[in-house]
Parts: structure tokens; sequence; C-alpha cells
């Protein structure tokens, strides 16, 4: 079901001064001089075209995170827009509505780009999904979560060497410690972790308190079934989605949005934003025992399997992907088109690294051995594997061919080559 002319959108990425903490503004690039860009929506089934022109002084590729699309619009590493020029990307919306983003996927500068501020929500809708009532509107919020270092001037400071970099300040929507009012009623929030290297294990509370939450989608979309919890853990490029209710709090509540922090990270990151309850609000909205169906591939139908061994080369200098780093020029997996694939995702090393794959979604057949924990178990493009771990995932690579790139999703581990390149044939 497509219709023509497609939602077109125009985007100039430029040099813009943004007013993030008090004084100063912060000199930034942004899509059409703001921070985050703007949020990009799409109907599932109605084809989008995104213009992006290039008015910056640097080379940059823009890559819409979780998006099945030609290899052409993908946003390739070397698939530069020069200064002065603009691309067209063609994007389908051809896949299950969800919580995606763009952003900067330059060779070697991704995580300076995106840390400058080349990073956007991008969602798709499909009305299919109204019935379920979930909170929508002004009532569904995506939550851009970042981290960073700002200088004397209130500049930001970028170090972006290979371990990875962030800093003390939380930098949600491009706000610096923000507060968010809300009506003592049902929320969508979709929480991005658009951090450049943190892992962000969050959780919410009042007075200290923890606060649990309703779980109701992942990278690909709504979950089955809606998943209480009290914590999710999110690496760099995942999202979820969660419903949090504020009905039952008085005017004047104050929940924190909390992170506790992996203790190898420094600095440390305690808290990302909070919320104020400044208005009672009827609330019609509803989340239903059951979100959705996940049509999961099958391991007995799997026709292809491959191997992706996260690494360190000897040297302890140097991040590798199948004991080798980035080279644009090379293809490392050759991959069928519509062939059930399963990859045996290995982590040879001591960390958690978000692992993605472009193009298509995924499912996780286990971990360790063992089933996914329920938030891990509906579509995923970004996955944390964890340190020494093993991880199996399912895939299908559909109606498109040609080069697409997979790599850690911390963007010092990436931009130090911590990529490599799948052929889809
Ligand atoms: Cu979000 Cu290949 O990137
Ligand atoms: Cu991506
Ligand atoms: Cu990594």
């Amino acid at each position: 079901a497509t219709t023509w002319p497609p939602t077109s959108y125009r985007l100039s990425i430029r040099p813009m001064n943004v007013q993030m903490l008090p004084g100063a503004a912060t000199p930034m690039v942004g899509f059409a001089g703001r921070f985050p860009g703007p949020t990009l929506r799409a109907e599932r089934g109605i084809p989008t075209v995104v213009t992006q022109a290039n008015d910056w002084t640097e080379n940059v590729t823009i890559h819409n995170h979780g998006h099945k699309v030609s290899a052409e619009s993908d946003g390739h590493p070397v698939d530069y827009i020069q200064p002065g020029r603009y691309k067209n990307y063609y994007y389908p919306n051809d896949q299950r509505a969800g919580t995606f983003w763009y952003h900067d996927h330059t060779m070697d500068l991704t995580g300076a780009h995106v840390y400058a501020g080349l990073a956007g929500f991008y969602i798709i809708h499909d009305k299919a999904e109204d019935v379920l009532n979930l909170p929508s509107g002004s009532y569904d919020v995506p939550l851009l979560l970042q981290d960073r270092t700002f200088g004397d001037n209130n500049e930001l400071i970028y170090n972006g060497n290979p371990h990875g970099w962030g800093g003390p300040t939380p930098v949600i929507n491009g706000t610096a410690n923000p507060v968010l009012n809300v009506a003592a009623r049902k929320y969508r929030l979709r929480l991005l972790n658009g951090c450049n290297a943190r892992t962000l294990n969050l959780h919410f509370a009042v007075q200290g308190k923890p606060v649990p939450f309703q779980l109701i989608a992942s990278d690909g979309g709504l979950l089955e079934a809606p998943v209480p919890m009290k914590a999710i853990t999110v690496t760099p490029g995942e999202r979820y989605d969660v419903v949090m209710d504020f009905t039952n709090f008085p005017v004047n509540t104050v929940m924190d949005l909390l992170n506790v922090d992996d203790p190898e990270i420094d600095p440390l990151l305690p808290a990302m934003m909070q919320f104020k309850v400044n208005r009672t609000e009827v609330d019609s909205a509803t989340v239903p025992p059951k979100l959705s169906v996940i049509d999961r591939l099958q391991e007995k139908d799997a026709k292809a399997f491959g191997t992706v061994e996260l690494g360190l080369s000897a040297d302890g200098e140097t991040w590798t992907l199948n004991g080798t780093t980035y080279d644009p020029a090379r293809i490392d997996i050759r991959s069928k088109r519509d062939t059930v694939t399963i990859w045996t995702l290995k982590n040879a090393t001591a960390f958690t690294h978000p692992f993605h794959k472009h193009l298509v979604q995924f499912t996780i057949l286990d971990i360790n051995g063992q089933p996914p924990p329920p938030e891990l178990a509906g579509w995923k493009d970004t996955v944390g594997v964890p340190g020494n771990g093993t991880m199996r995932i399912i895939f299908k690579n559909e109606q498109f061919s040609g080069t697409y790139v997979l790599h850690c999703h911390r963007l010092e581990h990436e931009d130090h080559r911590m990529m490599i390149q799948e052929s889809v044939e």
C-alpha cells in the first residue's frame, strides 16, 4: 500500500547555538538548526523522502536507525553528502510501527558528529495500533537521553578516545537537567539511549522509592504483552517505550528518572531528569494485556548461519569484529536475501558491546543458552552482548540487497572501526 507523492521533509544541516545551560549558548551542529533534530513522523506503508542538505563544512551521511531501506538510502559510512550538496533519502516505512532515530554515520566521525548534535527521532505510526488506546498525542513523549561534558563557556568538550566519551551532565531532548511537567495520568515515554558510549540502567523513583512501570515496546515496535518492570538497561542505540502512570501521585509530586552506572564509568551520571505532576486530568488511555503479534522466525527454518566475534586485538589497543577492523572497500560477510539466518554473536571481551545490525530487525533466540528475558523478547536492531557471553539472533534480510554495515553502537568503538560489512545478495 503506497501512495504518491510521499510525505517529504527537507532538513538543512548547519551550525547553530543552543541554549542548554544558563549563560552562554552552546555551539552545535543540527538538523534544521534544531537539537534534537525535528521528530519526523511517518505512517506505516506510506513512503517518506527526507532531503538532507549539507550546509556545514564537513562531510556527513545520514542513517535512519532501524529502518528497512535500500543500501542507497541507508547512510553508508562513506556515502558522503559533501558540503554544499544534498541527498534525498527514500524511506518506504514498510515495517512495524516503532521508535527509530536518524543520526550521522560518517566513517571515523560518527561519535563527534552525533555528540555535536546530529540526532533526531523518526517515529512510524500504524493506524492498526490505535485500537489499543495507548497514551498518544501530547501524552506520547520521545526522550533522547544523552550525556555531555561542558567547558567553562558552555562549549561541548569532545575527546573521541577509543574507549568512549560522555560526561557528567544529562542532556535530555537538548536540555541539561530538565524538568517535564506532566498531568496525573498515563504517559508513553519513548526512551532512546542516544549517549555515545554510556549504558543506562534506568529506574523511576519518588523520594528515592522506586516506581514500577510497564514496558510496551523495544527497537522494532510493540511487544506481545506489557511487561511490568522496576528498571531497564538501555545500551547506546537501543529504544524502549514504557508507560508510566502518574495517576495516583498528587499535584506537585516530583518523580526522578535515575541511572545506576556500571562501576567502570567515570564520571558517574546518577540523575537524568525529573517529572513534575502539575495538574489532574481525566485519562482514558489504556495498556491492554495483549499488544501485538510477533511473527517469530523459527530456528528450524534457518538455512544460513554465521558468527560475529566481538574482540580486542592482541595488543589490547583495537576493538575488532571477526578479528578485523572496518574497511569500506571490503565485504566481510555475504548473506542471502529472503533466507532465514542465524548469527551467533560471541563476545570475546570482558565488556558489554551494543551490537547493531542494519537493514532488518532480529529476535534473540538465546543468551548464554537461556531464552531472552521478556524485555529482550521482541524485535531488536541493537542489543548489549554481555562480556564473555554468547547470543544467537535470527533474522531474514528482506526486500533490498547491497552493502550494509554492522557495528558496535558505542560510537567511539565504531569510529575506531569496530564495524564490518555485510553484502546482501
Ligand atoms: Cu544507529 Cu549504524 O547506526
Ligand atoms: Cu542503524
Ligand atoms: Cu563496543
